[in-house]
């Protein structure tokens, strides 16, 4: 499903079920010893997403370990986005030299719970699609964070939606005025992903 969002270059993997036999690095181990159930099973089974990944670009399999604020820590020349959301995980990814930076998100299509459209909306977002919306800005802050190494609020990227494309204005300086992106919205979930190519 992934594949739809995602120009030529940028390797993924993608699963609808979690792996039973997931072997994790030590240091992945690590990371999530004390973790609940769930948390251990989205982790393990992204991660055996990332290594297909990084097998289908001819990459050697290493650890994914979070890096500052949770962003994923990739080898060298490599960029990437990793989501998981209830009965979906999936990971990108794509040499440096072909993409700038990459942000992926899923998320289950129902409505946001109470409460949340009004606290990540511009007044020119109240219209959309509520998962749709958050979705795509979490793509956005996936996509920004490795390249600003800053938090981005839901409040400093102006959004506007297309036909399976949206477009993102980042309302705070940074090392770019704004992305676009793509979006579908099927087998009950929403997906939207950004790859930005090397100019
Ligand atoms: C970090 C965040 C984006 C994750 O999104 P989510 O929908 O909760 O969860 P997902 O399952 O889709 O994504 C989780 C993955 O995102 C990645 N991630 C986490 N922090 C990240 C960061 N700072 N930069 C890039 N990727 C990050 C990780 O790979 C993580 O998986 P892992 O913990 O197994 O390694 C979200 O929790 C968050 O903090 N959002 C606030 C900031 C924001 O969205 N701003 C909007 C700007 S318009």
């Amino acid at each position: 499903m992934i594949e739809d969002l995602l120009p030529a270059g940028v390797a993924y993997a993608e699963a609808f079920d979690d792996h039973s036999a997931v072997t994790l690095f030590p240091e992945e181990e690590a990371v999530i010893a004390r973790a609940v159930d769930k948390r251990r099973r989205e982790f393990s089974t992204v991660r055996y997403c990332a290594r297909q990944a990084m097998k289908s670009l001819g990459l050697p399999e290493t650890p994914v370990l979070p890096g500052e604020r949770g962003a994923p820590q990739w080898p060298a020349g490599v960029v990437g986005s990793m989501t998981h959301c209830a009965g979906y995980r999936a990971a990108t990814l794509a040499y440096a030299r072909d993409i700038v930076t990459i942000g992926i998100d899923a998320e289950p299509d129902e409505p946001l719970p109470d409460g949340v459209l009004e606290a990540i909306a511009l007044p020119s977002e109240t219209s959309v699609h509520g998962r749709l919306l958050f979705s795509a800005k979490e793509s956005v802050y996936k996509a920004w964070f490795p390249l600003a190494r800053v938090f981005l609020d839901f409040s400093e990227a102006e959004l506007s939606f297309g036909d399976g494309t949206f477009s993102a204005r980042i309302l705070v300086p940074g090392p770019v005025s704004g992305f676009t992106g793509r979006w579908l919205i099927r087998d009950g979930f929403v997906l939207t992903s950004i790859v930005v190519p090397v100019a």
